[in-house]
């Protein structure tokens, strides 16, 4: 699998870097070409001796070596990269690289490379879930790292809890996962909508709602990664624009949305509507700030259009709609009714008042609700590997239907 890959290793100064003596050694038995760099840390858990002995390559572990023959080491390894991989990744590391400091071989090199980084934490719980940690975390994985999350169990302090760097075989998988090549959705228009749209009512105030944007990113990054065509149309979202989206639309207002998503739906092949659109709008938008004078104050609501059901409306039979059903009793219910109502081809149903779903979470807990009256149940997960599993459904559901269109063709 990893034939001809070149692979840079680099190992930081945690307790887990006896780990990485395998780790480089399942990535050369999977073909790989494995270079290692080490921080001065790491050097006093294991020997660059080692890794020599089992990569056959030299380990770099300083900028001021004098070598044989002249080349800017950082450099010249920071071109030859197809990936880096950090295992184990301590937090003194991560706060580093989350500043762009350049105090080592290792953090230099990562600053001159356009290679995907891929980091493993290792370090005590309580540091892995101190804020500045996970803030370090989240900055690193909104430039486009991956992160592959720490296991659960005892640790080398003598405490137990998540912290512990995954096996070599689990992450020399992960590995192998991002080199497989995607491009089941090649050639395909995905239009994806995400995150809340935003109503005004005076010039500064609006009506809005809780949603960050993250499950409709994830959905967009994923197609992106299997070759499609990717329009993001979204509403107000910190995030940064997932790598390999053609396209991203940042709009405001309901209606901003519809019209985005309309100029766009005829050359769509599939449509994912995660956006937690506002189902009403201030009637009249006030031209000034509304002062305080009254004790209370009434606004007049009208509703918004309802973009999915136009689109189930307009949609040709060889478009695929995907809905989203954010709800907080009557789950099956309410969601089945939408999905028929707006004429879908697959909803996502969430109960949003569960711990781990919903709204500005990493991870979410959904049931998927298909047209032939299938209903799958699927466990808490991130929403990074939610959107790979929808993407399967949607592309099961494409099959099908080309298969259809064949059969119409050729009997
Ligand atoms: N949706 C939309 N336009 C709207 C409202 C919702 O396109 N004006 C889409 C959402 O993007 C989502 C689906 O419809 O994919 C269901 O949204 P939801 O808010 O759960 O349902 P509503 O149809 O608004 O019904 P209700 O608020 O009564 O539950």
């Amino acid at each position: 699998m990893l034939e001809n890959k070149k692979i840079v290793l680099g190992v930081t100064g945690g307790i887990a870097a006896y780990k990485s003596v395998e780790i480089a050694s399942r990535l050369k038995k999977a073909g790989a070409e494995v270079h290692v760099v080490m921080t001065r840390g790491a050097e006093n858990f294991i020997t660059p001796l080692t890794f020599r002995e089992i990569t056959g390559h030299s380990v770099t572990d300083t900028m001021w070596a004098d070598v044989p023959e002249y080349n800017v080491e950082h450099i010249a390894l920071a071109k030859m990269a197809d990936l880096v991989l950090i295992a184990p990744a301590t937090a003194n590391f991560i706060a580093k690289a989350a500043c762009g400091m350049a105090d080592d071989m290792l953090t230099t090199m990562l600053l001159a490379t356009d290679a995907p980084v891929v980091m493993a934490p290792a370090m005590n719980t309580a540091m892995y879930e101190n804020p500045v940690t996970q803030e370090n975390i989240r900055k690193l994985v909104s430039r486009g790292w991956i992160e592959i999350r720490p296991a659960s169990g005892n640790l080398a302090c003598g405490s137990s809890g998540v912290g512990r760097l995954p096996e070599p075989n689990q992450i020399v998988d992960e590995v192998q996962e991002l080199f497989k090549e995607r491009t089941s959705l090649s050639g395909r228009h995905v239009l994806v909508t995400a995150a809340g749209t935003i109503e005004p009512i005076d010039p500064v105030r609006y009506i809005g709602n809780r949603s960050s944007g993250k499950m409709g990113y994830a959905v967009a990054l994923e197609a992106a990664r299997r070759g499609a065509i990717v329009s993001l149309i979204s509403g107000p979202s910190a995030l940064p624009d997932p790598i390999g989206v053609s396209e991203v639309v940042r709009i405001e207002s309901a209606k901003e949305m519809r019209d985005a998503v309309m100029d766009r739906f005829d050359s769509a092949d599939i449509v994912i509507k995660a956006a937690a659109v506002a189902d009403y709008h201030a009637k009249n938008v006030s031209e000034h700030k509304i002062k305080k004078d009254d004790d209370t104050l009434t606004l007049v609501l009208e509703k918004n259009p309802d973009i999915l059901m136009e689109l189930g409306k307009k949609k040709r039979n060889d478009q695929i709609l995907v809905g989203f059903a954010a709800e907080t009793r009557n789950l099956l219910e309410y969601a089945r009714h939408k999905l028929e109502k707006k004429n879908l081809d697959l909803i996502v149903a969430n109960d949003v008042t569960r711990r781990g779903a919903g709204f500005n979470t990493d991870t979410n807990i959904v049931r998927f609700l298909g047209r032939d009256g299938s209903v799958e149940e699927l466990p808490m997960m991130l929403k990074s590997k939610l959107a790979g599993l929808l993407l399967d459904r949607v592309e099961e559901i494409l099959e099908k239907k080309n298969h259809a269109d064949y059969k119409k063709v050729h009997i």
